[in-house]
């Protein structure tokens, strides 16, 4: 077992752009494990899923020690045992069976927003639709009023802005506590009004748990507020980089509309590519050995999803989309802290190109689409399109 190699190469100054190759490569290079200041990165898919399957050795609730102080974050920041007792109960409600009965609102709302700008002949992605579906969605999920939707989105946009590796990991800029501050005060009017009034939600659902499993208020805020966190941004991330991708590429576009039975597999090479988090973070417990290498106890480490997504046995680049030939991705992660919206996601990202071609089949880039980089969560700060008007 050798000491870590330590070098230069940090996750923010990656040359992240529209098209992460290069930031890929840049992270993988020095190693399938090495130490960049005081973190240690794991960029091997064996070694990420040996991270992800042992969360004893790998703790999510140490890395995110700064976040958990002021709110338990359920059940991302949650260790084994108590992390299979959130699961539990929050997993059906996050279902196939759950998403099938929610899909029809959803492709109403989607399509309310694309039919807003159709006939203009031109959006821009990210305001215009990205940032409004998901935060809508996990709206719908948690069954509080759409009429919302605006001052959520003003909150959602302060909490997102500027957070970078360290931010995810520790101090939280004056706005990032000002939003999240009133995001919370909001999420607790909202989960006294549902143990008074319930309805058939996520919230009233996990409320009606009575005797030693039910949730108190606390807990009932540590999980929205995880639901905000993880499911919003992400989303929209995912949202504008399929357009982005299906923009630039007529061809690939083109089959997709014409066999709409294979966009789920266009979806998921999006994601292995350009999945939103290109990492998350651990914090070891203990010694552990991972590719030969020594990671001390009480270490921060990143699992760079990005690069163990570009491993994998196939005939063509592993750097392009390929419809035919897939690489199983982990850009949601894996073990026990496996995206609990994975289910929501893939259909919010369905119907909206779903509704997006039936309304708008031929698009192309009115300009140059902007990365916010560094950034904690990878998107596209703007995308602007141009389309025949209908
Ligand atoms: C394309 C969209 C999404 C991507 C790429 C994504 C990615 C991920 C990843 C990589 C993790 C693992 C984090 C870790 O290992 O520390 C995760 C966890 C999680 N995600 Fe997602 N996510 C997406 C959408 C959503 C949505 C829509 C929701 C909910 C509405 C959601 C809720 C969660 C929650 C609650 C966890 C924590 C699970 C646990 O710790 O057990 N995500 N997600």
């Amino acid at each position: 077992m050798t000491t870590a190699a330590v070098h230069h190469t940090y996750y923010d100054d990656a040359p992240m752009g529209p098209d992460r190759s290069a930031a890929m490569d840049y992270l993988r290079r020095p190693g399938e494990v090495y130490r960049a200041g005081d973190v240690y990165y794991i960029t091997s898919r064996e070694g990420v899923r040996y991270a992800q399957t042992h969360p004893e050795i790998f703790s999510s609730e140490k890395a995110f020690d700064g976040l958990s102080a002021m709110i338990q974050l359920i059940p991302l920041a949650v260790d084994p045992p108590d992390h299979a007792r959130y699961r539990k109960v929050l997993d059906p409600f996050f279902g196939p069976k759950r998403m099938r009965e929610l899909e029809d609102g959803l492709r109403a709302q989607v399509r309310a927003h694309i039919d807003a700008f159709a006939p203009t002949g031109q959006c821009e992605v990210m305001a215009d639709l990205a940032r409004k579906f998901p935060t809508q969605a996990i709206l719908t999920l948690l069954g509080l009023p759409h009429d919302d939707l605006p001052q959520c989105l003003d909150w959602i946009d302060g909490l997102f802005h500027s957070g970078t590796v360290e931010q995810a990991n520790g101090e939280a800029s004056a706005r990032q506590m000002e939003c999240s501050m009133a995001l919370f005060g909001y999420l607790q009017d909202k989960i006294a009004h549902k143990r008074a009034h319930p309805g058939d939600d996520l919230i009233s659902g996990v409320l009606a748990i009575t005797g030693d499993d039910a949730w108190t208020d606390e807990q009932m805020l540590g999980m929205c507020f995880v639901l905000v966190l993880a499911g919003l941004d992400t989303v929209t991330a995912a949202i504008g980089f399929c357009l982005l991708r299906l923009a630039e590429d007529p061809a690939l576009r083109r089959t997709l509309i014409a066999d709409p039975a294979r966009l789920p597999f266009f979806i998921e090479e999006v994601l292995r590519l350009d999945g939103p988090a290109q990492m998350v973070p651990r914090a070891t417990t203990q010694d552990v050995e991972v590719a030969g290498t020594l990671i001390p106890a009480g270490t921060q480490v990143v699992l760079v999803l990005g690069t163990a997504n570009r491993e994998g046995l196939r005939s063509t680049n592993v750097d392009v989309i390929d419809l035919d030939e897939r690489i199983t991705h982990l850009a949601f992660g894996g073990g026990i802290h496996r995206c609990l919206g994975v289910h929501l996601a893939r259909a919010e990202l369905r119907l909206m190109l779903e509704e997006f071609h039936a309304r708008i089949p031929d698009y192309r880039l009115a300009d140059t689409p902007k990365l916010s980089w560094p950034a904690a969560v990878v998107s596209l700060e703007t995308l602007s399109l141009t389309f025949p008007p209908s």
